[in-house]
């Protein structure tokens, strides 16, 4: 079962032909998905800041959201995130397939499993899975923006974006672009070997190197400026991305 997770104005997804909504119960608590179609693949779909986008990026049940899809029996996930650019080379409206993240976040659940007794150690060589990734790669050829094939994503808590400070910390790290959602939404689905890859859409230059003060207003109009390109991508790959979980997930 395929699944995607809409970030920032991807909340309400043209083209998606809903069946039915599920308030899936976890040990974490409750997560609502949504079942249906989009352009004639079945897919799940989450919205990950709520429907209407009611939910900023620290108030989001990370972990109930991903034992919902594992438990609805999801094994695949394409993740979208807005994301401002540390990188000269990659600029606002270019999709960025995520290669690799640097976790900045201080507020957030660590892991799913945290009972007494639970030690779980999970291997983040490959952050991203690499199947989905390929098919993301294979599809991309006719989508009119440029797309970077490969992206450090550094997660900030948010909701307040970065002081230009921070920025040129993170960019000295190696980060390429910043989020507030990536992380630990990449770490769980690891846990719960679920494959996993992030289409990032840049909206903005992050703080200090764009020439004005950051907006959510600026994220949100580039994004609608954006998803119908991004809709058209993602329904392709959906269609070339193989139903079960590819063995270096499963691992
Ligand atoms: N920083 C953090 N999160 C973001 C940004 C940013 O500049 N743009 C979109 N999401």
């Amino acid at each position: 079962m395929l699944a995607l997770i809409g970030g920032t104005g991807m909340g309400d997804l043209p083209g998606f032909m809903l069946e039915r909504k599920r308030v899936v119960c976890t040990r974490h608590g409750e997560a609502t998905i949504l079942e249906g179609h989009l352009n004639g693949t079945p897919l799940i779909f989450l919205p990950r800041h709520g429907e209407g986008h009611t939910l900023p990026p620290h108030r989001i049940n990370y972990r109930a959201n991903m034992l919902a899809l594992h438990q609805y029996g999801v094994t695949r996930i394409i993740a979208t995130a807005a994301v401002g650019s540390l990188n000269h080379a990659m600029k606002p409206g270019d999709f960025v397939l995520i290669s690799d993240f640097i976790d900045f976040t201080r507020e957030r659940p660590l892991t799913i499993f945290d009972r007494p007794g639970e030690v779980v150690h999970t291997d983040f060589t490959q952050a991203y899975c690499p199947e989905i990734r390929h098919a993301l790669e294979r599809t991309a050829e006719p989508l009119e923006a440029p797309v970077h094939f490969g992206g450090t994503y550094l997660c900030a808590d948010g909701p307040r974006y970065e002081t230009p400070a921070e920025i040129r910390m993170f960019a000295h790290w190696g980060a390429d672009v910043v989020g507030m959602t990536g992380v630990p939404e990449v770490v769980f689905a690891h846990e719960l070997r679920i494959c996993y890859a992030t289409v990032a859409i840049i909206t903005n230059w992050a703080a200090g190197i764009s020439p004005s003060r950051l907006s959510h207003d600026e994220v949100v109009a580039i994004m609608a400026n954006r998803r119908p390109l991004l809709l058209q991508w993602l329904s392709r790959a959906f269609q070339a991305i193989p139903q079960a979980t590819c063995s270096s997930c499963v691992a």
